[in-house]
């Protein structure tokens, strides 16, 4: 094992095969590692069927490495699966600038899911309220005794919050006592152990609040489990050819006020957050449902749908971005025990808890973000996209290696990006 960088310069640019053989080299691979990377998908449909229903096939997606993230000084490759073309190579452009600056801080909350508990029909509401709160303890018991696993691993239920919501007079069903319970599910994102406890204790509520129960289930608006990530850009960092530093960050604080202002800016701006996320969740065997429904829900959480990032200037002129959501992810059980490609990612990863997950996909969510903004407020993105675009169109055309990237650049440069263009730069390259 060779110690651990994420600047791998020229990454890219070597062919597959020897890129799957430096990482063979970097985390020591075994062969069935390796054969996994190096197929088109390392689930069997054997597999595939343990996992769900009705299973009838295997839908790919590509991997690629988030390279250059430097996170409280140590080092992270960054798998992530995506069909999006400049995902990766944005993230990994942003993470390097963000590295140059001393990398990304982060820090996270313990791993407090919420499983709701609906009780209906009490004579009393108040009075339930109290009653439940007296006996609290019992309830906690209850629901650790029916996870006792994770009990013993020092998490499980820890206390209970209630709010009474709802107005009689309003609508005859529509008053409730809503309890929330608090549960550590420690490195487990947690959904069935939490489901199992509020079902377990649904009786015990009832005959002490006096009501009925009617849903149980986890809430994924976990907002008791956020994660942070933060970067501090001076403006040297940002001086190019054509902008200037000072200039950039202007640019991205109009797109953040912009993003702040308008709900139709900041859906894009979070889905331009998300284009990172997801593909981390996804390759990591997570749930990117919950992971979408509670993100969108804490953007919403004052009433006003704002960005999920912020991005300021500190007295000294540096670019300050930060990022907060929640981050209700595992590293152990559903399928991520299952799906070998989730192991070989954790591999990749090096991450020891969920909660060190969660903030590593905290800052590549912030990367992508300052990626988006950075290039949306200077160039527009089309130049970037349109250089990776030209890449494929000349593959298409039958070129690779370096002959594909001289002739992507030769039609970036001509402002001609199309198959028959690149069928004439290569018959040229090709007779030299
Ligand atoms: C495209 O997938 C994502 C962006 O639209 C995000 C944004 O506008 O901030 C570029």
């Amino acid at each position: 094992m060779i110690k651990l960088s994420s600047r791998i310069p020229g990454f890219y640019k070597l062919p597959q095969a020897k890129r799957i053989e430096k990482l063979a080299e970097i985390f020591d691979l075994i062969p069935s590692e390796v054969k996994d990377l190096s197929s088109q998908g390392s689930l069997t449909l054997d597999q595939a069927d343990k996992m769900i229903e009705n299973a009838v096939g295997i839908y790919s997606l590509p991997i690629g490495l988030g390279l250059n993230f430097l996170i409280n000084n140590k080092e992270y490759i960054v798998p992530m699966a995506v069909e999006e073309p400049s995902v990766i190579a944005a993230a990994s452009s942003a993470a390097k600038i963000i590295r140059d600056a001393g990398g990304f801080i982060t820090d996270s909350d313990e791993s407090i899911m919420i499983g709701q508990i609906q009780v209906l029909n009490c004579q009393d509401f108040e009075l339930a309220k109290t009653k439940v709160l007296q006996r609290k303890n019992e309830i906690i018991d209850l629901a650790n005794r029916t996870e006792p696993k994770m009990f013993s691993r020092g998490g499980g239920a820890k206390d209970l919050e209630i709010r009474i919501l709802g107005d009689e007079s309003e609508y005859p069903y529509c008053k409730m006592m809503i309890i929330n319970l608090l549960i550590d599910t420690k490195d487990a994102m947690g959904a069935n152990a939490i489901n199992t406890m509020v079902e377990g204790v649904a009786g015990l509520v009832e005959d002490i609040a006096e009501g009925k129960v009617c849903l149980k289930i986890l809430s994924n608006l976990a907002d008791k489990r956020l994660a942070r990530a933060k970067a501090v850009i001076s403006p040297r960092l940002l001086d190019s050819d054509n902008y200037k530093g000072e200039e950039v960050i202007e640019g991205i604080l109009q797109a953040q006020a912009f993003a702040y202002l308008d709900p139709y800016r900041a859906t894009t701006h979070n889905k331009g957050v998300m284009n990172g996320i997801d593909p981390v969740i996804i390759v990591t065997g997570n749930d990117w449902r919950s992971i979408e429904a509670g993100a969108h829900a804490y953007a919403a959480r004052t009433g006003k749908y704002l960005p999920l990032t912020d991005w300021r200037k500190d007295d000294q002129g540096n670019l300050v971005g930060k990022i907060e959501l929640p981050m209700a992810i595992g590293i152990v059980g559903g399928s991520i025990n299952l799906h070998p490609m989730a192991q070989i990612a954790l591999k990749f990863l090096g991450v020891k808890t969920a909660r060190e997950l969660g903030e590593v996909i905290c800052a590549v969510g912030l990367a992508q973000n300052f990626s988006a903004m950075k290039a949306l407020s200077t160039d527009g993105i089309q130049k970037g996209h349109m250089a990776l675009h030209a890449r494929s169109v000349a593959v298409t055309a039958g070129a690779s290696g370096e002959v594909a990237n001289m002739i992507a650049r030769e039609m970036v440069k001509q402002r001609d990006v199309k198959v028959d263009k690149a069928k004439e730069l290569f018959a040229l390259y090709s007779s030299k």
